[in-house]
């Protein structure tokens, strides 16, 4: 059989080697080219945060304008495009139409696109960047009846998401400068994360030399899950289920009951046991917009108390259960409007940059092997087959 570690979850794997996002779990740091987290979220746009994942390095001016020339000038996709999204049910789940819309850019990407050559990745990325936000608001006006808006290139990353989510062809979106800004700190909060399930995916359909819009369609599929980042639209449907404050106490109990498979989403991580520093900045960005917005939602109510309870219960803090990214970025979203189905689509939106910063990166090394984990066989040892007919 040869020698490998059985290692279930790959608790203690590394799978390889990487210059993009560094994480301390235990200190709660996260840098990514070695700029901290909380720097960029307060200090950089998503898309200079975009330009350092793909490149290594801040972008000077010149370099940060022509890049935000280039992925602002893909933004648009294929008119046949508009045929797949009438393909799906009105009521499928945007993530459901997201991996197959994503995927199908597959089949307009692919005869001529090298993947060893440096400048078709770029391209790639470019791409990727540029139509994920059409497709992700496309997503949403198809659930909800409305015509698909185009982009506008003269706006912000943000703004024009917003402007492709909320606006309607009969008046001009306004966009307000306050939902822009959390927009675009969701975005950088949820850019990279290194080695999690969806980036390590996208690594593995990719090391075998796969088409990159089908790798990161892949990627898609891994991050719809609960425990990844299905959690933001877990979390708020956990809220929505509480309902009230006073039943927050019940929520709790259960969530510590060891008999019960119930867990308060949005809370725990499988790296930070500590805090995490993205929830830190969340936090703060998910204070200030309901303050600025003076919403008043019975269940963002519920969200506060249910998180300086879960702060002061031993259990959680005995099992360094912290609220994570997604718990505040569900409500920041629900805040500005954002339906619930569509949390998981905009993780996958701006997870894309990682995932294909991650692509990129081990398509580049002279070394790169194709993804192949071994595995503990505990079936049945070699028998005999008998024939159908003699069973
Ligand atoms: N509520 C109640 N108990 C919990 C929770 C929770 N959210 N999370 C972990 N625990 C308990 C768990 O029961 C276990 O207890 P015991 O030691 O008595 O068996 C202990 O804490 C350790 O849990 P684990 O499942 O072994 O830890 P893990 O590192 O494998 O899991 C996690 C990490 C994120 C999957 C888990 O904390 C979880 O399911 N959280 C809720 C889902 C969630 O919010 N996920 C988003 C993660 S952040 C976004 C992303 O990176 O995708």
């Amino acid at each position: 059989q040869g020698y490998f570690t059985f290692d279930p979850g790959f608790m203690a794997t590394g799978s390889c080697k990487s210059s993009i996002t560094y994480i301390d779990g235990d200190q709660g740091v996260l840098l990514h080219r070695g700029y901290p987290i909380a720097q960029l979220a307060t200090q950089a746009s998503y898309l200079e945060v975009c330009y350092i994942l793909l490149y290594g390095e801040a972008p000077t001016k010149a370099q940060y304008a022509e890049f935000e020339r280039m992925v602002m000038r893909h933004t648009m996709v294929h008119e046949q495009i508009v045929y797949f999204f009438r393909g799906f049910r009105r009521d499928a789940h945007p993530m459901a139409i997201m991996c197959g819309v994503v995927g199908a850019l597959s089949a307009f990407y692919h005869d001529a696109l090298d993947i060893n050559n440096e400048q078709h990745r770029e391209i790639c990325a470019f791409r990727l960047l540029s139509k994920m936000p059409t497709l992700a608001a496309m997503s949403y006006k198809y659930s909800v009846g409305q015509p698909f808006m185009h982009p506008r290139n003269g706006l912000s990353y943000a703004g024009n998401f917003l402007h492709m989510m909320f606006g309607v062809p009969t008046e001009e979106y306004k966009v307000n400068p306050i939902v822009e800004r959390a927009m675009d700190r969701i975005f950088t909060l949820h850019a990279d994360h290194e080695q999690n399930a969806s980036t390590s995916t996208v690594r593995l359909a990719g090391s075998s030399g796969a088409n990159p819009f089908a790798c990161i369609s892949a990627g898609i599929a891994s991050l719809w899950g609960p425990a990844h980042g299905g959690a933001n639209e877990a979390c708020l449907k956990m809220l929505e289920e509480i309902g009230s404050v006073d039943r927050i106490p019940e929520f709790i109990e259960k969530a510590k009951d060891k008999n019960d498979p119930f867990r308060l989403m949005g809370f725990g991580h499988r790296v930070y046991k500590n805090h995490d520093p993205r929830a830190q900045v969340m936090r703060q960005t998910c204070h200030e917009v309901l303050e600025e917005l003076q919403i008043k939602d019975p269940l963002l109510a519920v969200a506060m108390e249910l998180e300086r309870i879960a702060l002061s219960d031993a259990y959680f803090i005995e099992k360094k259960l912290y609220p994570n990214v997604d718990f505040y970025s569900g409500i920041i979203m629900k805040a500005i409007g954002i339906p619930i189905s569509m949390f998981t689509v905009i993780f996958a939106m701006s997870r894309t940059i990682g995932w294909i910063a991650h692509w990129n990166e081990m398509l580049s090394d002279p070394d790169q092997k194709i993804g192949r984990p071994r595995q503990l066989y505990i079936g049945a040892s070699e028998r005999e087959f008998t024939p159908l007919e003699q069973r």
